[in-house]
């Protein structure tokens, strides 16, 4: 059963940024993208770069350390979308912002 847990607030992330939270000693990127919320890894499937920290185009991620870019929505890469980081399910009440691992 998923237990969704608040990590930050609507405020804290504004349309086309991210930011890392912790959940449950998982490291998540948790972007804004448009007004929509998702989550995912926060590590780069390439070598480990710090997602969230990326350039967010759109629904696109792209990591700060060798380019490599994800959908957001997905995890999927967009160059091999068999490469995929995990995704979170992301839920907002008001303005708190709860993910679930
Ligand atoms: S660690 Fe992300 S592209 Fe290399």
């Amino acid at each position: 059963m998923e237990r969704f847990v608040r990590v930050a607030s609507t405020s804290e992330i504004q349309p086309g940024q991210g930011k890392v939270v912790e959940v449950d000693g998982r490291y998540v990127a948790l972007f804004n993208a448009g007004g929509a919320y998702y989550a995912i890894d926060n590590t780069c499937l390439h070598r480990g770069g710090p997602l969230a920290e990326g350039l967010l185009e759109g629904k696109v991620v792209t990591c700060p350390w060798h380019g490599w870019s994800y959908d957001v929505t997905t995890g999927a890469n967009t160059v091999n979308p068999n490469i995929c980081v995990r995704t979170y399910p992301v839920k907002v009440e008001g303005t708190d912002l709860h993910v679930a691992v």
